[in-house]
């Protein structure tokens, strides 16, 4: 006898047909769209709300306990708690994501002779992939030329079992190894057919695999059992390189083909850091050099008087989206530029020109920036609504218990169907994240005794990529050195050295070199830390 099943629509995805007891978090999965879900479905987080409508089991004890009466009461559920009884549908406010695949169209220069790492001109195709714990990026290779055929991102759909890698371990660790695996090879299967499709490529002739990532990510995606990197020593389970068949990873290939990682240096310095840090130039000799890796987890690698240090720091997604009551990924329609003008008027600006959907990192940066700038924001990061000022007209609360905001946009303003707007939360988050990096790379340098004024240059790579305002990032204190002219962007750097690695036996070797000329620094031990880390937090004085 077939089981019974029943219609459950959710905005934003597809109809999809679920079986009694199953949680609108796994009907939405299916219907195409990540919900935010930071604690994994522990009913604890209250991230997964939805308006839900149709026959859904009575309110669990969590949801009593994290949503109002009248909450309840007008249809508001958490999707992790509520199951399915029969026929039903639900609305995501925000707070979920489409699993779909877009072009990543972020600036890319193919590998030459002046980085030395040209290709070696072998025929065929390749594919370099990178897996982020918030987002996953793909190209499809020329191996000939270097060039990219296509290439294409996606969000982690891990991302319903927690924000984080420290969410997505104890999942693992709790039994759910097993669905981090199968949905991450899914979606890198369908992104590979996607890829072949835009390029013109027959899906299965990929001839080689690299794929970077965090010791975590790559060790889920290769079937390792990542346990190890949740609790002191943090130990990964392989250091070095891993390789497998490609086709046994779930990714179409040509038979035979391999996918190897570059090289994983410690728990929570993998293979992206090394490929950004390759990307950077830092195996070549040069001054004291910084390359920061602005992910969920920021890896920060230091050249300095011919030794390399790596370090990795908790930032936390406030910076790519999560976390953030309007945040979203840099996608189409996201903000990702707020000024002042001259005038004294704020200028938006979205990604593609769309519509404002949400704020990404590059648009929160500026923000925060606009905010200390026009003395709303403390150094403290207590955020004021002054009475006047250009941007009085835009903040609210703070007065009978109200959480301040500043409204970035608001309901009407350039089509914009939902106020944009920054939180006293919100701004909290980003403080914690800046504050790490910020420690993070000071720690880093003190140990390898490298004083700020000295460095050469700070690359930053990671999802803000090219977009991000030095002189925001400068303004809001995220990075050390504070002198705009040695601030360069490189983009996507993991998934630009995995393609160099791709293509060129020499930047495959100059990365197992480097893999193995790093230094790991432990930064939740280090001394310092905690105490930098505090003074970090704030925002440099106001200048006015
Ligand atoms: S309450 Fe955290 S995922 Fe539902």
């Amino acid at each position: 006898m077939t089981e019974k099943t029943y219609r459950i629509d959710i905005e934003g995805g597809a109809a999809v047909r679920a079986r009694p007891g199953d949680t609108l978090l796994e009907v939405a999965a299916e219907a195409g769209l990540e919900v935010s879900a930071d604690c994994g479905g522990a009913g604890t987080c209250g991230k997964c709300r939805a308006r839900a409508g149709g026959l859904l089991e009575p309110p669990s004890d969590a949801e009593r306990k994290l949503l109002s009466a009248r909450e309840i009461e007008s249809g508001v559920r958490l999707a992790c708690q509520a199951r399915i009884s029969g026929d039903a549908g639900a609305v995501f406010e925000g707070n979920a994501v489409s699993s779909e695949i877009t072009d990543f169209c972020m600036e890319y220069e193919p590998p030459d002779s002046g980085r030395g790492h040209a290709p070696d001109s072998e025929r065929g195709f390749g594919l370099a992939i990178d897996i982020g714990t918030t987002t996953l990026n793909a190209r499809l290779v020329d191996l000939e030329t270097g060039r990219a055929a296509a290439s294409a991102a996606s969000a982690n759909p891990q991302r319903i079992y927690g924000a984080d890698v420290a969410s997505r371990l104890s999942f693992a660790v709790s039994g759910g190894l097993g669905a981090l695996r199968s949905g991450l090879r899914r979606r890198v299967s369908r992104m590979v057919e996607w890829l072949a499709e835009r390029g013109g490529v027959e899906a299965g002739a990929a001839k080689r695999s690299i794929v970077v990532g965090n010791p975590t990510m790559l060790s889920v995606f290769f079937g390792y059992d990542p346990s190890g990197i949740g609790a002191a020593p943090f130990t990964p389970p392989f250091t070095g390189t891993a390789a497998a068949l490609a086709r046994e990873l779930g990714i179409p290939a040509a038979e035979g083909a391999v996918a190897e990682t570059l090289p994983v240096v410690a728990g929570y310095v993998g293979a992206d850091a090394v490929s950004a840090a390759l990307r950077a130039g830092l195996h070549r000799p040069g001054g004291p050099r910084l390359m920061i890796d602005l992910g969920t987890n920021a890896e920060m690698v230091l050249a300095a008087g011919g030794e390399i240090w790596a370090c990795a720091a908790a930032a936390g997604p406030a910076f790519e989206g999560a976390h953030i009551s309007c945040g979203s990924t840099a996608r189409e329609g996201a903000v990702d530029t707020v000024m002042l003008s001259e005038d004294g008027t704020l200028a938006v600006g979205t990604i593609g020109g769309a519509a404002p959907e949400g704020l990404c990192g590059t648009g929160l940066i500026d923000a925060l920036a606009v905010l200390l700038d026009s003395g709303a924001l403390a150094a403290s990061g207590r955020l004021t609504a002054p009475e006047d000022g250009p941007i009085a007209d835009r903040l609210s609360g703070g007065d009978l218990g109200s959480q301040p905001e500043f409204h970035i946009v608001r309901p009407g303003e350039m089509g914009a169907r939902r106020p944009v707007s920054i939180t006293q939360q919100d701004i909290r988050e980003a403080q914690l994240a800046k504050g790490a990096i910020l420690a993070g790379a000071e720690t880093l340098m003190a140990a390898a005794g490298v004083d700020a004024a000295s460095l050469e240059a700070v690359y930053l790579a990671g999802a803000l990529g090219y977009s991000l305002n030095s002189k925001s990032a400068i303004r809001i204190g995220l990075l050390p050195g504070a002198r705009p002219e040695i601030v360069k962007f490189i983009g996507n750097a993991a998934l630009d050295g995995a393609a160099d690695a791709l293509v060129s036996a020499k930047a495959r070797e100059d990365a197992r070199l480097l893999g193995d000329s790093i230094r790991y620094f432990e930064l939740s031990s280090a001394p310092g830390f905690a105490d930098r880390f505090a003074a970090a937090m704030a925002f440099p004085a106001n200048l006015h």
